[in-house]
């Protein structure tokens, strides 16, 4: 079997075949810090199924560690769980060489592999229920729509209980190990919640759906087992009620300051909001965006209840550190928030204005109407900030 991050076996004759990215640091703009694992599963029955593939820089490594296992031509199904190409981009030499296979998808999955390689290689199109039996394991299909693309779906082993979940309950977390309970609980913990808030955050509604339908069916999974990151077999049901609490936007009596400074003026505010905040005991989180990471300012967000957010006027406008924080949290459009505004300006005003714009064309809860203050903060200026922070924490915890 080689070592460990080679070909682990989660149940007999089910095989992880997937690959570990250590060095990626930048996955389409979301800073992983602790690189990423592209999962792939083997299931080796009467027939033989392979679930997922992993990104096309991998492909040598991966079609090595199958062929462990198996020769490529017997293997029976390739499922598509999801066609982003970090799942998907081993497919197209994959199909090549595995030439008895059939591949399973759903039908937009389907649509979504001849956009991206030109053909559909055979594909045959599962929906929500239909199953397949491979011998001793069948594998039943559930679509998963926008978990994380509308193509989205998953694939449950029903003997052993087993959920092949994709990208939703992931964590981009490189590591040796394979499992939950072999790795430290708050990093993984802390990696899962910076999937969700910069992944999945948008489609909270849909996710809380789909684990309703999901228990409806009968499924209460043993091992979830997603396309990034470690297994859950330990505690799945944490997961589970973390997704549930996350997307029902679940909030504590917490408030994030997030803002950038030009001569200093707005980080005075900042502070001074922070200690406001401070001052009616709710836990606040100061972070200047310069000197933070846009995706954990992110992961911070998403259990806070009010976003305080604070720009200096730089030509009528908010700072283009802020303009690109907005733009980004409002695409991912966390739910139950208080959202407030501040910023210190010089001849003209402009960047409160703007950025409360822009937070209640995302349809943002406003709590009120901003706080600006001309050039540098005196003394009476910092009270107003101290005074505004301890409002918005008042109204937290009421
Ligand atoms: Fe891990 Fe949506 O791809």
């Amino acid at each position: 079997m080689g070592d460990k991050t080679s070909c682990f076996e989660l149940a007999e004759g089910i095989n992880w075949v997937g690959v570990v990215d250590w060095n990626i640091r930048d996955f389409h703009g979301y800073i992983t810090r602790r690189g990423s694992t592209y999962n792939s599963y083997l299931i080796s029955d009467k027939k033989i199924a392979l679930v997922d593939t992993v990104k096309h820089t991998f492909s040598k490594e991966f079609l090595k560690k199958i062929s462990q296992i198996t020769d490529l031509e017997k293997i029976d199904y390739i499922i598509i769980n999801h066609v982003e190409m970090d799942h998907s981009g081993s497919l197209p030499i994959l199909a090549k060489l595995a030439k008895n296979a059939t591949i399973i998808t759903s039908q937009r999955g389907k649509d979504a592999i001849i956009e991206h390689y030109g053909t559909d290689f055979g594909v045959k199109t599962v929906k929500t229920g239909d199953e397949i039996n491979l011998g001793n394991h069948t594998l039943r299909f559930i679509e998963a729509p926008m978990l994380h693309w509308p193509d989205s779906m998953f694939t449950y082993i029903v003997e052993e209980k087993i959920l092949l979940s994709n990208d939703a309950f992931g964590q981009h977390l490189a590591s040796v190990s394979r499992f939950d309970d072999q790795v430290d609980e708050h990093v993984l913990m802390e990696e899962a919640t910076t999937y969700y808030a910069n992944i999945l955050m948008p489609f909270g509604s849909l996710i809380s759906r789909k684990i309703q339908e999901v228990v409806k069916m009968g499924i209460s999974p043993k091992i979830i087992a997603p396309s990034h990151g470690v297994i859950w077999r330990l505690k799945p049901s944490k997961i589970i009620q973390a997704y549930l609490d996350w997307s029902s936007g679940k909030s504590e009596q917490k408030a994030v300051v997030v803002f950038d400074t030009m001569w200093g003026s707005t980080d005075k505010m900042a502070r001074a909001i922070t200690e406001g905040l401070a001052s009616q005991g709710v836990d606040v989180k100061l972070l200047k965006l310069r000197a933070a990471v846009k995706s954990e300012v992110v992961t911070e967000i998403l259990e806070a209840k009010a976003v305080i957010v604070g720009s200096p006027t730089l030509n009528n406008q908010m700072f283009p550190s802020l303009s690109s924080f907005l733009t980004y949290i409002t695409g991912l459009k966390p739910k139950g928030k208080l959202w407030s505004f501040f910023g210190s300006y010089g001849w003209s005003r402009g960047a409160v204005k703007s950025m409360t714009e822009m937070a209640k064309n995302a349809g943002f809860e406003i709590f009120n109407s901003g706080l600006e203050i001309k050039f540098v903060p005196d003394q009476e200026d910092l009270k107003k900030s101290f005074e505004f922070g301890k409002q918005i924490a008042i109204k937290i915890k009421s």
